[in-house]
């Protein structure tokens, strides 16, 4: 499809969008161009797509007749950055090899020695790593910002990053995993374009989109400047593939993808194939996978084994007022917590029949994992706990199995604990 996408539902770019069955001898669906190079008309022809990549003059990049090497763009890439950018509602966007190489080649883009970072918490536990083992070593520094739901906070903690360097960047992960905190993008935008007037530029917003999709959250029309999703989870859909994408303004996205032809972690045109393939679905599984994470999360909050679920569905206060205003569904994957520590816990994941023991999450099969014992073993105890991850804590990404045979499972597991 192509020409004006105005009006068209996401159901419908997700099935459409990026693919033009002219380019491909009128296959209804895309070849994946499995080629490293690109042969040229003419010698005149290879000067004006140089130009055209590095000078941005001349024939347009993505045309078919404009590709130079792999590593710098391919059909199947242009595809799937096409249909992405509209789903997230951005002019471009930018396709990765895995979601940390989104998240790494956007702090590397942006950030400069002596500049200071502002980071939700908690975040993903690659993201926490390279932030705060990593990037120290650059001369760049990151501050926690506490509850994302309260303009105090969120202003204590621009504040303290712009005491110690300029603010170049906020990078916001909303809902958190496995924790659900929920931060308000809104509210941080406004605040730091108020408070950055003192540093004469205003940050970044980089949101990690993971936990919701493109479907169920757009941080960008709450005011973000980026938004990165590991593709790997719920836009790849199958746990078999990995990748990730940033969306923004042309002007930005172009930034990243000039660092990713030399930083080399494009995706490659299979995965990006596999994964265009993957978005015609992803609608139906959003809402499919979140109904029914209310079932299991509503049979779990009435067994007297559990003593509380941490899902979206069911966050009250102040947090409620942001999710109602910000998000449009409550995604699959949420955390319980037994009554009870490790043996527990264990207890459980061994007697487990069909829920499969695996970190990740977004897949068309359900998985459970002890984070304390994997996702957040290298995390000291009393930040885990802080952040709300306790012995007994599971988290669950639900999948697309029936709810009833899910249920069951949990029930004759629970029975064991
Ligand atoms: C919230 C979040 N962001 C980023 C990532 C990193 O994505 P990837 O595993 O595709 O590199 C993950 C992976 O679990 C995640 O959960």
């Amino acid at each position: 499809m192509a020409g004006d996408i105005r009006g068209l539902s996401p159901e419908t770019l997700a099935v459409t969008l990026g693919y033009a069955s002219t380019s491909a001898f009128g296959a209804v669906k895309p070849p994946a161009v499995m080629t490293t190079t690109f042969v040229y008309q003419s010698a005149q022809h290879s000067k004006d797509v140089h130009e055209a990549f590095f000078n941005g003059t001349g024939p347009a990049v993505g045309a078919s007749d404009a590709y130079i090497y792999t590593r710098l763009g391919h059909p199947n890439l242009t595809m799937v950055e096409t249909r992405l950018a509209a789903l997230d509602g951005a002019p471009a966007s930018a396709v990765f090899c895995s979601g940390m190489a989104a998240i790494t080649t956007t702090l590397l883009a942006f950030l400069r020695p002596g500049d200071s970072v502002v980071c939700s918490r908690p975040c993903y536990g690659g993201t926490d790593g390279y932030l705060t083992t990593v990037l120290p070593d650059f001369g760049i520094t990151t501050f926690g910002m506490g509850d994302g739901c309260d303009d105090a906070s969120i202003r204590s903690a621009i504040a303290e990053a712009m005491a110690a360097g300029p603010l170049r960047l906020i990078h916001l992960e909303s809902p958190a995993n496995p924790t659900a905190a929920i931060v308000d993008i809104a509210a941080v935008a406004r605040i730091s374009a108020e408070l950055s007037s003192a540093q004469g530029f205003r940050p970044i917003i980089l949101v990690d989109n993971t936990f919701l999709g493109p479907l169920l959250q757009s941080p960008l029309a709450e005011g973000a400047d980026l938004c990165m999703t590991s593709l790997t989870k719920y836009c790849g859909g199958h746990s078999d593939l990995m990748a990730g994408g940033v969306s923004g303004s042309v002007e930005l996205v172009t930034r990243l993808k000039a660092l990713r032809t030399l930083s080399g972690n494009h995706l490659d045109p299979f995965s990006a194939w596999l994964l265009l393939r993957s978005f015609e679905t992803l609608p139906l599984r959003t809402d499919r996978a979140c109904s029914s994470a209310r079932q299991v999360a509503e049979f779990l909050r009435g067994h007297p084994k559990v003593a509380g679920v941490t899902y979206l569905g069911f966050i009250e206060g102040a947090a409620r007022t942001v999710f109602d205003r910000q998000c449009r569904g409550t995604g699959s994957t949420f955390s319980f917590h037994l009554r009870g520590d490790e043996a527990e816990a264990f207890r459980l994941l061994d007697a487990l029949k069909l829920l499969r023991l695996a970190v990740s999450l977004g897949g068309s099969e359900t998985l459970i994992c002890n984070p304390a014992t994997t996702t957040h073993y290298q995390t000291p105890r009393e930040r885990r706990e802080a952040g709300g991850i306790f012995p007994g804590t599971m988290r669950v990404s639900v999948g697309l199995e029936a709810p009833a045979d899910l249920i069951a499972d949990l029930a004759q597991a629970l029975d064991k604990v």
